[in-house]
């Protein structure tokens, strides 16, 4: 452990881990999301999926990477099935894909830390130009990304944990307050109405398939993100419990940024919920709103502070992105940790281009993709958060705990789970467990992949 570095105590695992998950996924991902899915119903079976499949995939990655000490490729190597590690592969070819247009997304969160600071809440009229403006918010992405590298550069004690310690209470009550401040304008009602009663003829296979793929984004799951984490953890953590808090904690969030946001769009539209599923620019067009009806002076704070804390949320979770690659490069082809941060960081910066052009400066890269059965055009950056994040995670998930289940076996995955839970062993728990990570997760990932594609 030592020669890797590893987190100092156990506080330091756990923020980071739910530093990881609570990202722009829960704040930006989430509300679009049930925005576009009709509301209620979505919701419900994201929380399903989180707690009952996607809870236990967590508990086999965290359990796999402190095992193993490795990356998600040397993982499987270290456990000795080699031709198991193509599932490690595919996992940072995930990680490579997300952190392209993660950072994109993060690169405007960033810019408007500047546009709240000049309380120009106008911008949420002016969005569309905004993102337009490639190489403005280009430099943004290129800061952001810069940032990440630095702070995976210093390993993982020195830099992750700190931060991540402070920064997530300060964005669950900065969260609170606003949902507070929400609550109490006109219409808010007609948004926790669409956002709570569920309508179920809003439920299609679309629907739950974004749901899934909305769960494991959201925990950062299916791609060893967690396996990478694992590997830095001590022996004496409880697994199953520290899996559970950070599960609770990134559903809370996501459910609080639900609460935030919905009751907003009540109030804009007069009760009429219109705009609720104008997708991925969400937050960007109604929160600076919400920061304009506070106006003045205090609108401003508020609106940077707000950004500057989503900002720390998406770098918790950036960093943890790249240190999936970065992990396996010095891992696995002996390169020095400080080249291969920005070697990749470079790397993942460039593909993400197309993400950054395909907001209407680019025709091209604006209407990338026409689905069968649909009338519009998918733009670049949609369809590269659909590859990955609703068929790359679940299967990755799906062939992780079929892995931790039926080829390293289950004895040997409870077997570690017992490392500082003395109780584990027999308890109802370790019986779910069993269930969900042999036969419940594999069967129905597994369903869900085949009907996707
Ligand atoms: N969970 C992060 C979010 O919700 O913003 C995104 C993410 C981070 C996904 C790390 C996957 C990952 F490995």
């Amino acid at each position: 452990m030592a020669t890797r570095g590893g987190f100092s105590s156990r506080l330091g695992f756990i923020m980071a881990a739910a530093g990881s998950a609570v990202g722009l996924g829960n704040i930006w991902g989430f509300p679009y999301e049930v925005g576009q899915g009709g509301g209620a119903a979505f919701v419900m079976m994201y929380l399903i999926f989180c707690f009952v499949l996607c809870y236990p995939v967590m508990v086999t990655e965290i359990a796999i990477g402190r095992k193993t000490e490795k990356n998600p490729v040397g993982a499987f190597n270290a456990l000795g099935f080699k031709k198991w590690n193509f599932v490690g592969k595919m996992g940072i070819f995930s990680g490579f894909l997300i952190l392209s247009f993660y950072n994109v997304i993060a690169g405007w969160a960033f810019g408007y830390v500047y546009e709240m600071a000049i309380g120009n809440f106008a911008i949420a009229d002016h969005f569309s130009e905004f993102v337009q403006d490639v190489f403005k918010v280009g430099a943004y992405g290129m800061v952001f990304m810069a940032t990440t590298a630095f702070v995976v550069s210093k390993g993982i004690s020195g830099g992750i944990e700190k931060a991540a310690k402070f920064l997530m209470p300060s964005l669950l009550i900065m969260i609170l307050l606003i949902v507070g401040y929400s609550l109490t304008l006109p219409n808010a009602m007609d948004g926790i109405k669409f956002y709570l009663i569920p309508d179920f003829s809003k439920l299609s296979s679309e629907v739950i398939i974004n749901a899934l793929g909305q769960a494991f984004f959201s925990l950062s799951l299916g791609m060893g993100a967690l396996i990478t984490y694992g590997s830095y953890v001590n022996k004496k953590e409880n697994i199953v419990s520290a899996a559970a808090f950070i599960t609770l904690a990134d559903v809370g969030i996501a459910v609080l940024a639900g609460m935030m946001i919905f009751p907003l769009i009540g109030f804009m539209s007069g009760g009429t919920m219109d705009g609720v599923g104008s997708g991925p620019g969400l937050i960007f067009v109604t929160l600076p709103q919400i920061f304009g009806t506070i106006g003045g002076t205090f609108g401003a704070i508020a609106g940077t502070l707000f950004f500057v804390l989503l900002c720390f949320a998406a770098l918790t979770s950036t960093v943890s992105l790249l240190e999936v690659p970065v992990a396996y490069v010095v891992d696995e082809k002996n390169v020095r940790r400080s080249r291969a941060v920005w070697l990749v960081a470079g790397a993942i910066f460039l593909i993400g281009i197309p993400s950054l052009l395909g907001n209407g400066y680019s025709d091209f890269f604006s209407n990338f993709i026409t689905y069968p059965g649909s009338e519009t055009a998918t733009d670049f950056l949609s369809f590269i958060a659909n590859v990955a994040n609703d068929t790359l995670l679940p299967l990755g998930g799906c062939l992780i705990v079929f892995f931790a289940a039926h080829i390293w076996k289950k004895h040997n995955l409870d077997e570690e789970l017992s490392h500082g839970a003395p109780n584990y062993k027999g308890s109802f728990l370790q019986k779910y467990l069993n269930f969900a990570v042999g036969y419940l997760a594999p069967a129905v990932l597994g369903f869900i992949f085949i009907i996707t594609v």
